[in-house]
């Protein structure tokens, strides 16, 4: 039987995400936003964790959003901010919550650009390049932290 956790998982999609479904199909999938959260929405259910979503093309209010700090676990895929954001970097840092880095594209096989990550350094892991499924492998991963001390993961 799955320990059921009570925490708090954040979920912050950045710039374009809404796009998903027509935004470049074949580099980021058929799935729109709306199913990707649903499916999050109902493993989140399943396994007995709060889950909140948002998504912006605002630089700004991601900052604010995770500077709020009412979160245990932040999964966010910046999208483009991934590579240009010390911003997000610098809210990641000042609130020292863990972080997965996630990305429906694989980064490292994309152009040379896409290949420097802002926050990589300053997450516990990224999942990169499994479509819709690498949110859902972060959720896993999220449980995983939630459920037990880093220091035994
Ligand atoms: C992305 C990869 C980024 O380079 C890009 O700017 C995105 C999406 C991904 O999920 O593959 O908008 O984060």
């Amino acid at each position: 039987m799955k320990k059921k956790i009570k925490n708090k998982v954040l979920v912050i999609h950045g710039p374009n995400l809404h796009l998903l479904g027509t935004r470049e199909p074949t580099v980021y999938g058929n799935y729109t936003l709306k199913e990707i959260n649903a499916t999050l929405k109902e493993k989140a259910a399943q396994y007995g964790i709060t889950i909140d979503i948002m998504q912006s093309n605002s630089e700004s209010d991601i900052v604010d959003r995770i500077t709020k700090g009412a979160h245990d676990i932040l999964i966010i895929n910046p999208a483009a901010y991934t590579h240009t954001s010390v911003a997000i970097r610098d809210a990641i840092l000042a609130i020292g919550k863990p972080v997965i880095e996630v990305h429906l594209s694989n980064i490292y096989t994309r152009e040379d650009f896409r290949k420097k990550s802002l926050v990589s350094d300053v997450a516990v892991g990224v999942i990169t390049g499994f479509g819709a499924t690498s949110y859902l492998l972060a959720l896993d991963a999220a449980v995983s932290i939630l459920s037990k001390p880093l220091s035994q993961a």
